[in-house]
Formats: C-alpha cells, sequence, structure tokens
C-alpha cells in the first residue's frame, strides 16, 4: 500500500510563498481554463448552521486539469458570529492528486481568500477593464479586503489620492495611516459619507460587509471602474443597468451568486442571465474587448470560485516541496 502524506501549511507559508505576480498569474490562468473547459467546479451550496441563516459553511470544490490538482475550499462565514470570533474564521483547503486519488495538501485558505480577492481578480479585472491612468481611488470598507486591495492597487497605478470609507472610522485611518507611510507622494482622505468617497473616484473598490445600499450608481464617475466585491449588498444593484459595461467573474458561477442573491431579490432586483456585457474570461481570452473608450462606467462583480483557491494553494504546495517548507502528516 502507497503511504500517504500530507504537506500542512499555515498562513506564515502562504504568506513567505506566493508573491502578489503569483497571485495575479495564476488568477488570469484559472479564467483562462475556465473559458477553455479545463476546469470543472460545483457551484456552491450554502449549508447553513442556524435558523436565521446567517451562519453558514460553504464547499467550493474544483478540477483544474492543467495544473493536474483537484481539492476543495471549506469555507465558514457567520454573520452572527460569537463575539470575538471574525466572520470567517479558518478555511481551510485540501489538494488531492487526480492521478491516484490521494491528498497531498492542507493549505491555509483565509489568507489565500484574502490575496486572491481584492489583490488578486479585482485587479486582473482592473488590468483589462480600468483607466491606465488612473489618478484617484476610493475604498468603501476598509476591512480585509479594503487593505489587501489598496495594497496592490497603489504601486499599480499612478495614484494621486485615495479616498478611505467606513462605518468605523478608526479602521479608514488606520489603513490610511499605515498606506501613507508606504507612500508619502500619495493624498489619502478619511470620508464621511460614501459619496463623498466615490464621486469622481477613477477605481472604486466597495468592500464592507453590508446588506444595506451604500453607494448609488449615479454617484459613479464618466471612466470609473468599480470592482464591487460583496456585488449588490454594498452598491445599488440598478447600477448594473446604468453603467456602460458590466462585466461578471464567470457567468456560470455568477449567476448562481449574485443573481440568485436572496438579500438582493429582496430588494427588488430582478436582473437576468444576459444582461451583463460579458465575464472576465470573455476578455482575457479576447472574446470581448474590455474597456474601448475612456468616458465608459464598467462595473465588475464576481464572488470567487474554488478554482481560485485551488490554484493558488497549489502554487503554495509546489514552492513548499521547493524550500521545505511546512509539516509533514502521514495517514498511517
Ligand atoms: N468577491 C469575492 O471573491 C469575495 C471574497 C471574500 C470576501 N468577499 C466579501 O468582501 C467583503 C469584505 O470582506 P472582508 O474580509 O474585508 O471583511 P471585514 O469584516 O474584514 O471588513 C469589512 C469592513 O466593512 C465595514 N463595514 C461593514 N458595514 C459597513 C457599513 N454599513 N458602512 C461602512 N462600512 C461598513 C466594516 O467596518 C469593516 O471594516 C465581505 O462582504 C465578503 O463577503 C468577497
Amino acid at each position: 500500500m502507497p503511504e500517504c502524506q500530507v504537506r500542512l501549511l499555515s498562513k506564515e507559508d502562504v504568506d513567505a510563498l506566493l508573491t502578489e505576480e503569483d497571485v495575479i498569474s495564476t488568477v488570469e490562468a484559472v479564467f483562462r481554463g475556465c473559458a477553455a473547459g479545463r476546469v470543472t467546479q460545483t457551484h456552491p451550496e450554502m449549508l447553513f448552521a442556524d435558523e436565521g441563516r446567517e451562519n453558514m459553511f460553504m464547499p467550493m470544490p474544483a478540477l483544474l486539469q492543467e495544473r493536474g490538482v483537484a481539492g476543495l475550499k471549506w469555507v465558514n462565514m457567520f454573520g452572527r458570529q460569537q463575539p470575538g470570533y471574525p466572520a470567517m474564521f479558518g478555511h481551510l483547503i485540501v489538494l488531492n492528486s487526480p492521478e491516484n486519488g490521494g491528498p497531498y495538501a492542507i493549505v491555509e485558505g483565509t489568507a489565500i481568500t484574502n490575496r486572491r480577492t481584492a489583490g488578486g481578480h479585482a485587479v486582473a479585472a482592473a488590468k483589462v477593464l480600468a483607466r491606465p491612468d488612473a489618478r484617484v481611488m476610493a475604498v468603501v470598507g476598509c476591512g480585509s479586503q479594503g487593505r489587501q486591495g489598496l495594497n496592490a492597487f497603489l504601486p499599480r497605478y499612478p495614484l494621486e489620492e485615495v479616498r478611505l470609507y467606513d462605518r468605523f472610522p478608526a479602521a479608514a485611518e488606520a489603513l490610511a495611516a499605515g498606506a501613507s507611510a508606504r507612500c508619502p507622494g500619495v493624498r489619502f482622505t478619511v470620508c464621511e459619507a460614501p459619496r463623498a468617497a466615490v464621486a469622481g473616484a477613477d477605481i472604486v473598490l466597495t468592500a464592507t460587509t453590508s446588506k444595506e445600499t451604500l453607494v448609488e450608481g449615479g454617484w459613479l464617475a464618466p471612466g470609473s471602474f468599480t470592482a464591487a466585491l460583496f456585488h449588490f449588498n454594498d452598491l445599488d444593484w440598478r447600477y448594473a443597468r446604468a453603467c456602460d459595461k458590466w462585466v461578471l467573474g464567470l457567468r456560470e458561477a455568477d449567476y448562481g451568486s449574485i443573481l440568485h442573491n436572496k438579500d438582493v431579490l429582496a430588494k427588488g432586483a430582478d436582473l437576468k442571465p444576459g444582461e451583463e456585457y460579458g465575464d472576465l474570461s470573455d476578455v482575457l481570452t479576447g472574446r470581448l474587448p474590455g474597456r474601448t473608450r475612456a468616458d465608459e462606467r464598467i462595473l465588475y462583480t464576481h464572488m470567487g470560485m474554488g478554482a481560485l483557491d485551488v490554484a493558488l494553494a497549489d502554487v503554495v504546495f509546489r514552492r513548499a516541496v521547493e524550500t521545505d517548507r511546512g509539516q509533514l502528516f502521514r495517514f498511517a
């Protein structure tokens, strides 16, 4: 009987082994793989843990033929969490070989979730949908994703001003203080209301956990690129129709997570499949052009998919083998 050996990789391993460039290039490759039919994934069912349906688990499996990896991201998201615990408390990613079926790694998933989202697929989308000369960025929601996104966008655009808004001004101030120490040439402004942050901004990142609409489409300027990481929870859903191009991440994933989202439907949203301009895989494979005019208002909404997490966990695993990081666990 062959030995089954699993490498255990922590957040520290993920942070040490995964570069920003790895994240972007891997995310882009996953979207292209999806377009080529080389990625199999089922789109997540939510397993609710409470009667109010606020606390849930979500299995996110994917098989990536080109990378030769199958895996599962096992996520929890507790809207009504116990005091002192974060809403997302310890995501895991398990990797298996599609050749012999056996598991070979368990990778801490929260760091990968953070890296592949605002600093990952949102950046990949911005590369083809935002104006390269963007000068003003707005971050609405200054938690983990706001921080990750700001850090990833700052070095990529000639930003002169960053406006930050959070319901807790201290969160926006802390984010501004950290970033301004690294980027003294950029002006950081903490705003008292979301409108002041987004009006006239070239790049807008909405990354709150609010189910109340905070940003109206009419406030978003011609030429802007908006990455709405919590889709139409905190951004008015009507902007999907009012903007010039509404781009999903991947149709099969986002129809379920965005169009059928019960909180968005409860606001009266009646968006239908086909109303989108296209998805990021269309643009990255050249099936559809990305931005074609400087004054287009472009909206990007994507709620993630297991294939992104599995691919990035596999990058971390390969680097860990090369550098002998992590702990080995034998099943027998
Ligand atoms: N699209 C994706 O692939 C993807 C992946 C992971 C997370 N997300 C989503 O991104 C969002 C942010 O995640 P996070 O990990 O950064 O969460 P977080 O809890 O670290 O940060 C959320 C921030 O939003 C702020 N906020 C909440 N309600 C607000 C309100 N009414 N007004 C202003 N600010 C408010 C909070 O104060 C906090 O600073 C979540 O909604 C999460 O579901 C999306």
